[in-house]
């Protein structure tokens, strides 16, 4: 099965080393023919082109890896793949998670499939695991660290008393952060990850925009120690959930207990967990990030498609969020704690308080209200 790579950069090359490699036999009825690099200076391989309707329009490929990053122009190369009857890999969830409908729906009208265990949790078979689960099974929730850097951020700031901007330097400097890191801090990319689990967990196709995300950006040393002396550590969590004609979809920096499994999560890893009516809950450690754990997950996808075991494209059905139906109780560290005054149940200092029991909907519109750029917003649980 004849392969061509969109991209030779970080995880790119991970694919074409694997399948260069071919360690096992599925791996070798596989073939790397065509590589779209950006710039003449990368070209060192006779595969390599700088023209990507060389890739995209050679008849002899049957699979397009889509590893570039960004919207576009990854977004137009995967509709004009899918259009020429080529299956896509790929591991953009940023572009995946903004032009689902459309790629399914092209995919279906073309009689291929678009694969994306890549795009969510990296290495970890989290994807996989939600199709042989959905087989047997209802998913009623799921949650997560979906992000690398923020939970080394989380994780070194917690251990070494250090500070946000030299903890995010050095995910920066050891490959974890996105180009533009705000899609980490502020929690978009768990957002992109989230939107396409719910997808994957539910069968359902949702507003992007109203997964309600909050971020990490505005976290201080403080709201750690006094995670710290409530015997609560801070991790990003994603999180969806299933409520028949309702799902809830939001983002938010979390205070979990310590002995709660996801508060000793460490470093850059990633772990997720479904939880289901018959198995209950079940959970994926491993590597999110990183050149060949990402490019195991894509080559995964390839020979599902050389086996023939594509994931059944069902029909997806519109699905509204409804983050009200989410309740709990929250840390909010802000210049104008007037704002929220009503849901207030103690105040910790002059500008942070903890809330009553409370919609996560009603935070997210107090949020909105006070406006206020140094806000930090965590969930405590219970
Ligand atoms: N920036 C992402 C992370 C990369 O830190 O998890 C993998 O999606």
């Amino acid at each position: 099965m004849k392969v061509g790579l969109l991209g030779h950069g970080v995880v790119g090359s991970g694919v074409r080393k694997i399948i260069d490699d071919g360690l096992t036999w599925e791996v070798r009825e596989l073939e790397v023919t065509r590589i779209l690099v950006k710039d003449a200076s990368e070209i060192t391989d006779p595969r390599m082109t700088l023209h990507a309707d060389e890739v995209l329009n050679d008849p002899a490929i049957d699979v397009i890896a889509e590893c570039m990053g960004g919207l576009e122009p990854a977004h137009s190369y995967v509709k004009k793949a899918l259009e020429n009857g080529k299956y896509v890999v790929t591991s953009n969830k940023k572009m995946l998670a903004n032009y689902c409908n459309e790629l399914f729906d092209i995919a279906r009208k073309n009689n291929v499939t678009i694969h994306y265990e890549a795009s969510c949790g990296g290495g970890i078979p989290w994807m996989a695991s939600l199709d042989r689960t959905r087989r047997v099974d209802d998913i009623i929730s799921f949650r997560g660290i979906f992000n690398g850097t923020t939970n080394y951020i989380l994780e070194r700031m917690s251990r070494e008393g250090s500070s946000f901007a030299d903890k995010l330097k050095e995910a920066q400097e050891l490959g974890y952060a996105e180009r533009d890191p705000s899609d980490d801090i502020d929690g978009h990319d768990v957002r992109f990850k989230v939107n396409l689990s719910c997808v994957k967990a539910f069968d359902t196709l949702q507003n992007i925009d109203d997964i309600i995300t909050f971020g990490i950006r505005n976290i201080d040393k403080k709201d750690l120690q006094w995670c710290a002396d409530n015997g609560y550590a801070c991790k990003l969590l994603g999180n969806g959930e299933f409520h028949a004609d309702r799902i809830c979809a939001f983002v938010i920096p979390t205070f979990l207990k310590k002995e709660d499994v996801f508060a000793n999560i460490p470093l850059n890893f990633n772990a997720i967990e479904s939880n289901s009516l018959t198995l209950g809950r079940a959970m994926f450690f491993g590597q999110g990030a990183g050149s060949l754990p990402t490019a195991h997950a894509l080559v995964q996808n390839i020979v599902d498609i050389y086996k023939s075991q594509d994931p059944e494209i069902n029909d997806k059905f519109p699905v509204a969020i409804d983050n009200s139906r989410h309740e709990g109780v929250y840390y909010i560290r802000t210049l104008r704690p007037e704002v929220f005054a009503a849901c207030t149940d103690r105040m910790i200092s002059d500008d942070t308080l903890i809330t009553g029991r409370i919609s996560l909907l009603e935070i997210a519109r107090l949020a909105e209200k006070a406006a206020d750029d140094k806000l930090f917003i965590a969930e405590v649980t219970e």
